[in-house]
């Protein structure tokens, strides 16, 4: 049984003074929640306040990004060392606004998840098609090519530490999302790929969270579909009383 993950991406958004103090809100509305881990990701400047806020409870920290290597003269970039002393449990790489941004490719994606995971952070893999891509009925071919890009050279023991989100370009943001028919039947595609590239076993333990415009309203139907392990969410994560219900409607569901 895999426990339902819900993640909160806050993007560039909130000060360190802010993130404390939504934090601190969270973790005193979360207080008795049990069976679902709640993942905060803030941004680099606010890990330190962030992790001050939720010290004495089972939220963890999480960062938006990372560079590869230990330490070097990389001007502007954090490693996964760092990431790790900040108190960073998971780290989300190649998430779609730095694939399309700033040109993360699968190679640099691959290279991250290695070194995530050989600094024991859990890297949340973010993979998704475009809606041309959708459209030109690509979805599963483009997210073949993402997974296996990711896994590269993996072993099924360092697979397993992943969790992958899946997020439709097309959904994040824009206030569209896949249904829930939509979205499962991309998990299922994911899990099956990653039966075939590591075994039953290991495919069964990986988390696949879906992305894209969750919201309280729509979450307990997304989340009660099979393969639909948790959600990571962006806009609503913002938000104390949304990222709550959110978090509630994982329990339920
Ligand atoms: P959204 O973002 O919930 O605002 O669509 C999701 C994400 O980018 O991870």
């Amino acid at each position: 049984m895999r426990i339902p993950i819900i993640a909160g991406n806050w993007k560039m958004y909130k000060t360190e003074e802010e993130a404390f103090q939504l934090a601190s809100e969270l973790q005193k509305r979360l207080k008795d929640v049990n069976g679902v881990k709640v993942i905060l990701c803030p941004p680099f400047t606010s890990l330190s306040s962030v992790r001050k806020a939720i010290e004495n409870s089972l939220i963890l920290l999480g960062a938006q990004n990372m560079h590869w290597e230990e330490k070097g003269a990389y001007t502007g970039e954090i490693s996964p060392h760092m990431l790790l002393t900040a108190g960073c449990k998971h780290v989300i790489i190649g998430h779609s606004e730095r694939r399309s941004y700033f040109s993360e490719t699968d190679e640099f994606v691959n290279l991250k998840v290695k070194s995530a995971l050989k600094f024991d952070l859990s890297p949340i893999i973010c993979v998704g098609e475009k809606l041309d891509q959708r459209e030109a009925n690509k979805t599963e071919e483009v997210v073949e090519i993402q997974v296996k890009g990711a896994f590269k050279n993996l072993s099924a023991q360092e697979a397993e530490k992943t969790i992958i989100a899946y997020e439709p370009v097309w959904a994040i943001g824009t206030g569209r999302t896949a249904t829930p028919a939509q979205a499962n039947e991309v998990h299922t595609f994911i899990r099956e790929l990653l039966s075939s590239e590591f075994g039953k076993q290991c495919a069964d333990k990986i988390n696949i969270l879906y992305g894209g415009s969750v919201k309280p309203e729509n979450s307990k139907e997304l989340l009660g579909m099979p393969e639909i392990d948790g959600a990571l969410v962006g806009g609503a994560s913002l938000d104390a009383e949304f990222f709550e219900k959110i978090v509630r409607n994982a329990i339920e569901s």
